[in-house]
């Protein structure tokens, strides 16, 4: 049994939300720790977790900013893409590189990492049992921007349409934002409510990603 931590980080105009997932004995992992230190460790600390592994879901600041310091906190490991680590500014003996699919065993934790480019190209979805930590890829309501100098909304178009293909309906998703929708609903309640999902042409849902006068960047909750 899974259980998933909830942790809304904030900084400024940035507001994030990070993770922490752990099994029956306490073994856990968190999932792209930012900005609130005392926030996060005294979250894992409260449940007496064993942080095992730190796993990053692209290379966006706001995404990575506490992996380092909790990575040398606990000891941990740190995963990211290969393709992200060459735009992050993650500096650590502990970084391991991800270059494709194959499935991480962090103590009897199995974390199915899911290459998902688009909002960057190194963006990362992990899979852990039925929980998917979609990072900037796939939101509640809708998915990320593709406004980075390795953003492609042409990769974007495939990762989701893979999602959707390979994503069990049950599900639960958790990405680093959210607009008014609670983080950690059913990808059937996203595949219900996000109109990019429902986009199946790639050439309509390319316009209408990079389509003109887009709310801000930051407009999260
Ligand atoms: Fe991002």
């Amino acid at each position: 049994m899974y259980k998933v931590i909830v942790i809304r980080v904030c900084d400024k105009e940035f507001i994030n939300y990070s993770y922490a997932i752990y099994n029956d004995e306490g073994t856990g992992i968190l999932v792209d720790p930012a900005w609130e230190t005392e926030k996060i460790l005294s979250t894992v600390d409260e449940i007496q977790l064993d942080i095992k592994a730190i796993l990053v879901t692209h290379e966006h600041i706001d995404h990575t900013n506490l992996a380092e310091y909790t990575s040398a906190y606990y000891d941990a490991p740190i995963y990211i893409s290969a393709e992200a680590k060459q735009f992050s500014n993650i500096n650590s003996k502990r970084l391991m590189f991800i270059n494709d699919e194959t499935p991480l065993l962090i103590d009897k934790l199995t974390i199915k990492p899911l290459l998902t480019p688009g909002h960057t190209k190194g963006c990362i979805s992990y899979l852990i049992n039925e929980n998917l930590f979609s990072g900037d890829t796939l939101f509640i309501e809708g998915c990320g921007m593709c406004t980075d100098s390795s953003s492609s909304p042409h990769e974007l178009f495939n990762s989701l349409r893979r999602l959707v293909d390979i994503i069990p309906l049950s599900t639960k998703i958790y990405p680093g934002h959210r607009y008014h929708a609670e983080v950690g609903q059913e990808f059937s309640y996203v595949l219900n409510n996000n109109i990019y999902l429902n986009i199946t042409n790639e050439e309509d849902f390319i316009k209408f990603r990079m389509r003109n006068g887009q709310k801000g960047l930051m407009d999260f909750i």
